[in-house]
């Protein structure tokens, strides 16, 4: 076999951005894929897989003949931590040491992309300019993205390699690494409440049922960010990228109620509480019961994650206009995304098998 020509580190490979796109790349001629986070997957994609702390400099030093080999990164990790400010400087730190590690180990890097999100305009925070656009101004206060962008554009001058930034809206995929992920969260959460002999009720606001929501599969994004560091006249640009329409609450969960069988329930913040509570004893048996892949609910779902997604009252979408007119033109059907991805989760045992 024809040796690669273009060999990508995709940073934060176990997470639900990276190990989509670990996956895409194992199928791209012409691409070598290598993953790296502290903790090798059980079940990692073919490939080699570099375990080290980014956090940790030394750690990339054992890493060197295979940094040396890189071509393209693709940045996906993400270092959690209690507040904004942490948030940034440990990210960028986290990148800093990448791209030192790199150079340490002389590697020809041609092009570095960096895995951002609607969190660059502030939807975390509250209201803002819809749909943002890339050229929208900074929100005030810390951002990690904001870090790494400063970062990148200052050790790119007079480098040979070139960069670039994605924003995607909501990722919907999952990762045996981390559940911060909706599809894999609501899937558990239709799944208990199915089990329990619940209506599947909507655990979020009677506003955020109605308002127009946005999202991306994870594969979506992985054919962007491969087509994005492919075409020159992205490089040292941003942009935001999505399934390419919105879709409201109110329209898809009563799909959602049908696929599972389900009664649908109106919007009720409090049963997401409700399911929460039951959800460790009664995943342990479902798990036994349908053979499930995870026993342990707390690495299949993230309920604070779906708490912060679906309390947010205010409209929250993004144009993604300027890929189009670059030239990625890819879109999906929201909706019919949601329920493939949901399908899918069944059919890889991560919850109870769909009809
Ligand atoms: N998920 C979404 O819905 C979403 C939406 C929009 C934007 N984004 C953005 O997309 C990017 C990737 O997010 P994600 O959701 O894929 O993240 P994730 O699922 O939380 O995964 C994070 C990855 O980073 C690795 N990591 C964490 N700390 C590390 C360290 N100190 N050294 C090396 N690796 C480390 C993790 O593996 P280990 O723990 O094993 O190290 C994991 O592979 C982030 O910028 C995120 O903000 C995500």
């Amino acid at each position: 076999m024809a040796e690669a020509s273009r060999v990508a580190l995709v940073a934060g490979a176990t997470g639900v951005v990276g190990e989509a796109l670990l996956k895409r790349l194992s199928r791209e001629s012409g691409w070598a894929g290598i993953g790296l986070a502290r903790r090798k997957p059980a079940q990692a994609a073919a490939g080699p897989f570099l375990e080290a702390d980014l956090l940790d400099a030394e750690t990339l030093r054992r890493s060197e003949a295979a940094l040396a080999r890189v071509t393209h990164v693709f940045f996906a990790t993400r270092v959690a931590a209690a507040d904004a400010e942490t948030e940034a400087r440990v990210n960028t730190v986290a990148l800093d040491n990448l791209l030192d590690g790199l150079d340490a180990a002389g590697a020809k890097l041609r092009h570095v992309c960096l895995v951002h999100g609607t969190k660059w305009y502030g939807c975390h925070l509250g209201p803002y300019r819809i749909p943002a656009e890339e050229t929208d101004p900074r929100h005030p206060g810390s951002n990690l993205y904001f870090s790494q962008h400063d970062l990148v554009s200052q050790r790119q001058r007079g480098q040979p390699w070139t960069w670039s930034t994605l924003r995607p809206h909501t990722v919907w995929g999952y990762s045996a690494g981390t559940c911060n992920s909706l599809v894999n969260t609501v899937g558990a959460y239709a799944a208990l409440a199915r089990e329990a002999g619940m209506a599947l009720y909507f655990p979020g606001s009677e506003t955020t049922y109605r308002k127009r929501s946005q999202g991306i599969t994870a594969g979506l994004l992985a054919d962007a960010m491969i087509w994005t560091v492919s075409n020159e006249r992205c490089a040292g640009q941003d942009f935001n990228v999505t399934n390419g329409d919105t879709f409201r609450w109110e329209s898809l969960w009563p799909r959602v109620a049908q696929l599972f069988g389900m009664e649908c329930g109106a919007p009720y913040p409090g049963k997401l509480d409700e399911i929460e509570a039951l959800a460790p004893e009664l995943w342990r048996a479902m798990a036994a019961k349908y053979r499930l892949a995870v026993g342990d609910i707390d690495r299949v779902a993230n309920w604070n994650y779906l708490r912060g997604l679906f309390g947010m009252s205010w409209d929250d979408w993004s144009s993604s206009e300027k890929l189009r007119r670059h030239g990625f033109t890819t879109a999906l059907d929201s909706e019919d995304a949601f329920l493939s991805c949901l399908t899918e989760l069944g059919h890889a045992g991560i919850i109870p098998d769909l009809p």
